[in-house]
């Protein structure tokens, strides 16, 4: 048992990082930290991410920022969202549960996982006034598929965020090797009082999905349907004109297809395509203010994190995840403020330069 670390020595991502790797298991910490393949992708969104540039402006008698911003409908203190992340019991006892709670404290929306160990509704009811978003993925059965919607909607969350780059799970050399399974911590909405429906179904993840299911979603919710999981401006467009009112720019942290593009690189043409017609949200490498502002002056609405909060979580529970939260909100006011940016709004293109 590795004792809490003192919090306010932990201000980058690499404190976190680095601390999350004593408080977890090896098999653990690899599952959070790796990627497909030779994790080309995974480093991609990192190294794009730093060649891209901002350019600050100066002198521009600006006393303060606001971070605010509404996307989706909903009302935010900042363009910072929680990402999914499946299991995460396997971080703290408390899971996404205290996840939830330094969401709520923050009024940081969460995107909960259909493989979260707690049920949707046990999470939603720790998320007070914040807004929650429930992400799906797909089974092969269509009756569990709806439940899930139909369970996510009654229990007040916002918006359903279709994960659609995971058609099969990719393939992950160091969970390998580890003979890792988070098998036994991703069930909170399959099993137990909240769906005895699935119990006995060989519930299998639905490969061939298509367009058919996003219409099929599209009927069976009145939610805003988003699609996470877009790099191609041909997939962005596609959204846009089957009426989808978001894409995730996401290659899932580089977990699934080794060698596709960075997300922060695909962003930019995706941007341009769908010309401010769809919402956009972007996630991958983000890990302080100033890659939240490169992603909203590239187009983002708002970035979702991931890795950053699970480490944060492994170390310090709910108030790790606060902490950490608390810092990037910070950062970004700060990398704002020094960038000549008073409002999200204001964040364009003319700000950055580099590959992106
Ligand atoms: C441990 C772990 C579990 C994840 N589980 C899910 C999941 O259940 N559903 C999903 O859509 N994405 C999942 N993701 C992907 C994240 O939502 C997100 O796309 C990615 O972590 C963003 O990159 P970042 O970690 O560099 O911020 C997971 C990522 C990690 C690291």
């Amino acid at each position: 048992m590795v004792s809490t670390p003192d919090l306010s020595k932990l201000c980058l991502f690499s404190d976190w990082e680095s601390a999350a790797s004593k408080a977890l298991s090896k098999e653990n910490f690899d599952y959070v930290q790796e990627a497909a393949g030779d994790e080309l992708t995974s480093k991609d969104n990192r190294s794009d991410l730093d060649r891209c540039k901002i350019i600050p402006r100066i002198l521009r008698g600006i006393a303060g920022v606001d971070t605010s911003t509404s996307v989706l409908g909903m009302n935010l203190p900042s363009p910072i969202m929680l990402a999914p992340v499946g299991g995460q019991e396997l971080f703290d006892a408390g899971g996404e549960l205290s996840v939830a709670k330094a969401s709520s404290r923050l009024g940081i929306p969460m995107v909960v996982s259909t493989v979260s160990s707690y049920s949707l509704e046990s999470i939603s009811s720790q998320l007070g006034n914040t807004d929650g978003i429930f992400q799906l993925y797909m089974f092969n059965d269509d009756e569990f598929n709806r439940s899930l919607v139909e369970r996510a909607e009654n229990s007040g969350y916002k918006s359903i965020i279709f994960t659609v780059d995971g058609p099969t799970i990719g393939r992950r050399p160091r969970s390998i090797k580890n003979g890792f399974s988070n098998e036994g911590h991703t069930s909170g909405n399959m099993f137990g009082k909240n769906n005895e429906k699935a119990l006995g179904k060989q519930l299998k993840l639905k490969c061939d999905i298509s367009w058919s299911d996003v219409d099929k979603l599209r009927e069976w919710t009145s939610l805003p349907v988003v699609l996470k999981g877009i790099v191609s401006p041909l997939d962005a467009t596609e959204a846009m004109d089957r009426g989808v009112d978001g894409i995730v720019v996401s290659n899932h942290g580089g977990r699934q297809l080794d060698g596709a593009i960075s997300s922060i690189s695909a962003l930019g043409t995706i941007n341009r395509a769908t010309k401010g017609e769809i919402t956009i949200l972007l996630d991958g490498g983000i890990r302080s203010g100033s890659d939240i502002l490169k992603a909203l002056c590239l187009g983002a609405d708002a970035v979702l994190i991931g890795r950053l909060y699970v480490y944060a979580l492994s170390v310090a529970g709910s108030k790790g995840v606060e902490k950490a939260l608390v810092d990037l909100l910070s950062d970004l006011q700060i990398s704002m403020l020094n960038s000549g940016i008073s409002s999200v709004k204001e964040a364009d293109p003319s700000y950055i330069t580099g590959p992106a």
